[in-house]
């Protein structure tokens, strides 16, 4: 574990999905107390506002800002990557934080079961639509917000949306996975470039997580449960991959308490990862082959573009 964990971000952009409650936003705080300009993702405008204000009166000098979408929808996510993209020429830091459970098998507003498609689709479209901005930059790093949950699971490439039975932890802890085999996956297409990924277990944390079965179930899980962390703790991992000049250039890891621990062996299992990638491009509709071509500091095509935007 480093000693000397964050270095300050003056200049730096920086990009926390996820970042109105929990893990997120207090990874947005210690990224604002180091002079990163933040840009807080989240769905719903109100505790977008809310969000940047709270940190306002904390972090005076914090430089905010909010982008507002849904990232169960993959229009909202081309919707956030663009606005983004317009607003900043370079993106240095990337935090997928954003992630949910959901009590039972729900459609996204594209037809894919949710889980799936806010814990695993949006972090792949987004990263990749947002790839010519980081590598615009002199070093971006991308970080993933996985979980151990992965552990003892694999995925059914044939059935990626539980669409033969769904259970909610099953489809959490699968996306989980999805997060690390997409993580390792781009870490080996990003192999000699600026852009670092790593993914990351936050600990067992407070926060919003579970709500879906009910306030009064989280809010007794936190009162009762000691053991768990605060926010500020959980994003302690996230901070350090983030800034850390200790992992400047270290990418395709998985880190737990701010040091790199060994991940699943269907985690590191590559031909699941290629299965896994072929079909988030399918239901993405968003190919490598165009990335690669797209070059560094390139607009995003027109074809990843959505509504108004594509025309
Ligand atoms: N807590 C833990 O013990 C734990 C352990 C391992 C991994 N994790 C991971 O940590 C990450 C952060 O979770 P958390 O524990 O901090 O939970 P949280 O407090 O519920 O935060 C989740 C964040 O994701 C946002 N979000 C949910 N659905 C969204 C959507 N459709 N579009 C855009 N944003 C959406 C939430 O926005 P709203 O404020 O609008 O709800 C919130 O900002 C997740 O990826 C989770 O899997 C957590």
């Amino acid at each position: 574990m480093g000693s000397t964990p964050e270095a300050p971000l003056d200049g730096k952009i920086c990009v926390v999905t996820g970042a109105t409650s929990g893990i997120g936003l207090a990874t947005a705080r210690g990224l604002a107390r180091l002079g990163g300009t933040v840009v807080l993702a989240g769905r719903d405008e109100r505790r977008c506002a809310r969000a940047a204000a709270r940190l306002r009166g904390e972090i005076p000098a914090a430089r905010l800002e909010t982008v507002v979408a849904d990232l169960s929808s993959q229009a909202e996510v081309r919707r956030m990557c663009l606005e983004v993209a317009r607003r900043h020429p370079r993106v240095d830091v990337l935090v997928q934080n954003a992630g949910a459970r959901f009590v039972d098998r729900r459609l996204s507003a594209d037809g894919v079961e949710m889980t799936f498609a806010l814990n695993h689709l949006a972090v792949f479209a987004s990263t990749l639509l947002l790839l010519p901005r980081l590598r615009a930059g002199p070093a971006a790093r991308v970080v993933v917000v996985s979980s151990d949950a992965h552990e003892g699971w694999t995925l059914d490439l044939d059935d990626l949306q539980g669409e033969r039975g769904y259970e909610r932890m099953r489809a959490y802890c699968r996306s989980k996975l999805a997060n690390l085999l997409f993580t390792f996956a781009l870490a080996r297409r990003l192999s000699g470039s600026t852009v670092t990924v790593n993914a990351l277990h936050p600990g067992t944390v407070a926060t919003n997580l579970g709500s879906e079965a009910g306030w009064l179930r989280v809010r007794l899980r936190n009162l009762l449960k000691r053991s768990l962390l605060a926010p500020e703790q959980g994003a302690r991992t996230s901070l350090y991959l983030a800034t850390s000049p200790e992992v400047a250039g270290v990418s395709g890891r998985y880190f737990d308490d701010r040091a790199e621990v060994p991940s699943s062996p269907a985690s590191r299992d590559e031909a699941l990862a290629e299965g896994l990638w072929r079909r988030s491009e399918e239901l993405t509709g968003l190919r490598w082959e165009d990335l690669a071509a797209a070059g560094t500091a390139a607009p995003l095509p027109r074809s990843w573009r959505c509504g108004a935007e594509g025309r």
